[in-house]
């Protein structure tokens, strides 16, 4: 209880040591709303570059503009480091780092734990620890017992739980502050101190019972996205056939007041959640030998999707007569999503390997990744000079829509994004 009671105090008082592992686009966002309320925030990463950066102010995260970095850091109470010595005086440990599939599929969970190893020389009464990397039910549980082969005890000496960070990238609305955060203890004291926590920064603290229930939780909202998107992906496929317009059907069916949320067809999906968030449940599930069906087959449709999208492109090239093997096309957007730099998981992958497979030329336009697969975003006159076909994976909305829609002659759109915008192109368009 004594530990309890010291961090409690801190906690009331504003006067503790946050140190955020990983300042990535998590962790920084998680930095600087913590340091903004004035708090002593660390970042501990272990990129020399993205460190420096933080100690100039600099923001490598479009979400986080330097001007808010800046002042923060001139003031002493946002800084970063590699050594994790800070460890040594911190009293709230946020964990933030990566959680991939390795080569197998499997869940990755080395970052986690390197972080956990490093974590645990420094290990000391009254501390919490929050995990915050997305994973499967039961991780925080794991990681704690190796915290605990230093003798101190969990919801005795140290605290520690699970928060599944909600964080939307390139959101305008939703942010840190203001989306609802679920938080899980390992006991009944970690769980109150992990909202005493978060309810510095955050306006809504959710807690549940147990760090399982919290993991779980974000496991649950990112498969129902998974799923919800490989089923309209799938209808747009029917459609296809139908020869229906799904974007049409979409609206319709979202005149309905209740039970029903609309969802978008795309050319697959991409980031560090939805892809794989999914696959670290089914890992877990079949292992407790469970076969979760809904999860393969959601991943199995949305993988299909890059190939799908080039079908058409192959198609409406054939009905002019052309072949994908003579033709150039010119990709547009190569991030996973609009308005964001994040490529990680990209559909453009898969698609500018299948246009390469068959024998097409490919250069892409991004205003946001100057470089991608080999290759450097092109400025879009010159490109549209270039070819006149274009297939577009990602609507950002700073593009040159109209030029797009004046130049090419041949648009796969499967997004949407010229008929959103109300722009007609001269050429052909075909959406998905
Ligand atoms: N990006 C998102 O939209 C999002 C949203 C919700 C949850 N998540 C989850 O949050 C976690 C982090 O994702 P991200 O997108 O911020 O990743 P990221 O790659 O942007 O950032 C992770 C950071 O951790 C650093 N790092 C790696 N190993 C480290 C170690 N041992 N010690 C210190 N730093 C280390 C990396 O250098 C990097 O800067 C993942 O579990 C992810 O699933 C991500």
């Amino acid at each position: 209880m004594e530990s309890f009671k010291k961090l409690a105090k801190k906690l009331e008082e504003r006067a503790f040591n946050l140190v955020v592992v990983g300042g990535g686009y998590v962790g920084l966002p998680v930095a600087v709303e913590f340091a903004r309320r004035g708090i002593d925030t660390t970042v501990l990463d272990v990129d020399v570059r993205k460190v420096e950066m933080l100690n100039r102010g600099e923001s490598y995260i479009e979400d986080i503009p330097s001007e808010e970095l800046k002042p923060l850091v001139e003031s002493g109470k946002l800084s970063a480091t590699t050594d994790r010595y800070a460890y040594k005086t911190a009293d709230v440990v946020v964990i933030t780092v990566p959680t991939p599939l390795d080569a197998e599929g499997n869940p990755d969970l080395s970052y986690v734990r390197a972080a956990i190893d490093s974590l645990k020389e420094y290990l000391h009464p009254g501390m919490l620890v929050s995990l915050e990397s997305t994973t499967y039910p039961g991780t925080t549980d794991e990681m704690a017992e190796v915290l605990e082969e230093t003798g101190l005890k969990v919801g005795r000496d140290f605290f520690m739980g699970h928060s599944p960070e909600r964080i939307n990238p390139g959101d305008p609305v939703w942010k840190f502050h203001n989306t609802p955060k679920v938080v899980g203890g390992l006991d009944r004291l970690s769980t109150e101190l992990m909202v005493r926590f978060y309810s510095i920064a955050v306006e809504k603290v959710v807690p549940v019972s147990t760090a399982r229930a919290a993991e779980l939780t974000k496991l649950l909202e990112n498969t129902f996205r998974a799923v919800n998107i490989a089923l309209v992906n799938e209808f747009a496929m029917i459609s296809h056939k139908l020869n229906v317009d799904i974007w049409e059907v979409i609206e319709a069916a979202g005149t309905k007041p209740f039970g029903f949320m609309k969802f978008y067809p795309g050319p697959g999906v991409g980031g560090h959640c939805i892809p794989i968030d999914p696959l670290y449940l089914l890992w877990k599930v079949r292992r407790l030998g469970i076969d979760a069906e809904f999860i393969a087959l959601a991943d199995k449709v949305n993988k299909g999707m890059p190939a799908f999208v080039v079908s058409l492109l192959e198609e409406a090239l054939k009905s002019e007569g052309r072949d994908i093997g003579d033709e150039k096309v010119l990709v547009v957007g190569v991030a996973y999503k609009k308005n964001i730099s994040d490529t990680r998981e990209s559909p453009a992958y898969r698609i500018v390997e299948l246009l390469r497979s068959k024998g097409a030329r490919v250069k892409y336009h991004d205003p946001y990744v100057p470089e991608f697969m080999g290759m450097k975003s092109e400025k879009l006159k010159p490109a549209l000079q270039w070819t006149d076909t274009v297939l577009i994976v990602t609507d950002h909305d700073n593009i040159d829509w109209e030029t797009i829609a004046e130049k090419a002659s041949i648009i796969v759109d499967s997004r949407n994004a010229l008929r959103k915008r109300g722009i007609r192109p001269i050429g052909r368009l075909v959406v998905l």
